[in-house]
């Protein structure tokens, strides 16, 4: 059994304080400005959280993929898309938690990760498309209000045949997150079809749908 299976509900519960930021955008700017300096280590604390966010990427992402990294914060999930698709594209609101990942794209020499710094879906350059787009830990930064919305330019962004997957955690567990019907919901009324949901590791929840 893992060391922190029986912290992962109490700790995603306590996450249910900062997430009250949800809209907030300088309030989450201003936590991320000193959440970056210890992010990395926090989720690395939970190694089912690095496990199950490559098997979400695995499952969305296929060789040959411009891909989409929202809230990519830090680029862990943007990494693991790398390894995967042609060319990832990061777009995150906090300049700190970028920075982060500007320092280790420039260590690793990597070519195929661009960054783009400013508020999804706002500072995407127009008439972009993607075969893939990927999320994880973002969409909770949304009020359940602007998740709808959110989800239809996701799919607009989308090719046909393009895949989006999300990691997150439950919404039954954790209430700032999105629970399974809100999440079905919210993805059948954007137009998404084949839609797979899959709660792991006790907190996690791994989802993948597809444009047609
Ligand atoms: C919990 S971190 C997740 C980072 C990374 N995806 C991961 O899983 O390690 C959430 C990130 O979403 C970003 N974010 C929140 N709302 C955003 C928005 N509207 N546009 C772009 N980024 C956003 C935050 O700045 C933060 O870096």
């Amino acid at each position: 059994m893992s060391f922190w299976k029986p912290f992962r509900k109490l700790y995603i519960k306590s996450t249910d304080f900062t997430h009250s930021y949800q809209g907030k955008d300088k309030k989450l700017v201003g936590f991320y400005r000193a959440w970056s300096y210890c992010y990395d280590f926090s989720v690395g604390l939970d190694p089912a959280f690095g496990r199950e966010m490559k098997s979400m990427i695995g499952l969305a992402v296929k060789p040959g993929d411009t891909t989409l990294d929202i809230g990519c914060g830090t680029g862990i999930s943007t990494f693991y898309a790398s390894e995967i698709a042609d060319k990832v594209i990061g777009i995150d609101l906090s300049a700190d938690m970028m920075r982060k990942l500007e320092q280790k794209i420039s260590r690793r020499k990597l070519v195929n990760i661009e960054i783009i710094a400013g508020r999804f879906p706002e500072a995407l350059p127009k008439n972009i498309k993607f075969d893939s787009i990927i999320s994880s830990f973002c969409i909770v930064h949304f009020t359940p209000e602007q998740r709808k919305s959110l989800y239809k330019q996701i799919y607009s962004l989308l090719l046909s045949g393009g895949r989006l997957g999300l990691f997150s955690a439950q919404g039954e567990i954790a209430s700032s997150f999105e629970t399974k019907d809100e999440i079905v919901s919210n993805l059948e009324l954007a137009g998404f079809n084949k839609i797979e949901i899959n709660d792991v590791s006790d907190i996690y929840r791994i989802v993948k749908a597809e444009r047609q």
